[in-house]
């Protein structure tokens, strides 16, 4: 495997490598990996001869407040979870290299932002696609992997993709869980034990609330149903709860389609999202 930390030898290296007719499938990070990245790697090694992982905690997704300074990094031990999972290519810029200056175009998502993560992080998602996009020519893969556990994340770029009509192929892959249903996340390191042990709690009340979608509650019930439920864990607080078409993200009260149940919630160091999608 090759760690490679400029955008000009990425390009060299990549550029033989496509010469030779093969097929590159892309897994952008931010590190700390875990076995929900591993998964979307495993998925890009079994569809392409080459597979490129960034790993790179971009500021610009950060709001101010956020945990950008603590957000968990270990790029040793990614270098050899990414090894072991046979990357040929780990691309790990700096911050210099990603953003050397002021940019002159800044990038402004408009659509499906104004309500979940959208709405609770100003800005977040205009970061998240300006660096997607500046990756994703980096690279030019065939196919890039995305977890569907960051679900409004997966429609964001997926409607990117389409807006700037772009060649690549966007694969969104299933969400990787612990045993006790906890999402594998990053941030979950950033949990003091007796929050690890309330955590799960997000996932149960999100699957007993799919079974009310599908006996029939309202909209207006659900989210009363998450919040009650999540308000009595005695730590952290609920950031939002909400019920929405996807991949659309529009709030209607007649339940029908795909349905997104999504929350957030905050622990004292970590904020963790989790939602299931009902089919009703
Ligand atoms: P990060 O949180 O490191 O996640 C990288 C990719 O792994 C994302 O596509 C995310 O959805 C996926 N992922 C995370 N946890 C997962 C899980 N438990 N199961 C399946 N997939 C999971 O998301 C980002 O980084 C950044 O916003 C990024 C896209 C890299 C842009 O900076």
């Amino acid at each position: 495997m090759k760690v490679i930390k400029t955008i000009d030898s990425l390009r060299r290296d990549l550029q033989l490598r496509k010469a030779d007719g093969h097929s590159v499938g892309f897994v952008p990070t931010m590190g700390a990996l875990h076995e929900g990245h591993l998964s979307l790697i495993h998925q890009a090694r079994d569809n392409h001869e080459v597979v490129v992982v960034s790993v790179f905690v971009n500021p610009l997704q950060f709001g101010e407040g956020e945990d950008f300074e603590s957000y968990p990094r270990d790029i040793e031990r990614d270098q050899q979870l990414c090894e072991e999972a046979g990357v040929d290519i780990l691309f790990y810029p700096s911050v210099e290299e990603m953003y050397p200056r002021e940019a002159s175009v800044e990038i402004r998502v408009v659509q499906g932002v104004d309500v979940l993560c959208g709405e609770s992080r100003p800005g977040h998602f205009d970061g998240v696609v300006t660096v997607v996009l500046k990756l994703l020519h980096m690279v030019e893969p065939n196919a890039a992997y995305f977890g569907q556990k960051d679900a409004q994340q997966v429609a964001v770029i997926k409607q990117m993709v389409q807006t700037l009509s772009m060649s690549v192929q966007i694969i969104a892959c299933p969400t990787v869980r612990e045993e006790d249903g906890l999402a594998k996340s990053s941030r979950n390191v950033n949990l003091n034990t007796r929050e690890r042990e309330l955590a799960p709690a997000l996932y149960s009340t999100l699957i007993k609330a799919g079974e009310l979608a599908k006996s029939g509650s309202s909209r207006t019930e659900l989210m009363e149903y998450v919040a009650k439920n999540l308000d009595q864990l005695e730590l952290g607080t609920i950031d939002y709860v909400d019920v929405l078409t996807y991949p659309e993200l529009v709030a209607s009260e007649q339940l029908s389609g795909t349905v997104i149940i999504a929350v957030a919630y905050q622990f004292s160091r970590a904020r963790l999202i989790d939602h299931i999608l009902v089919e009703l």
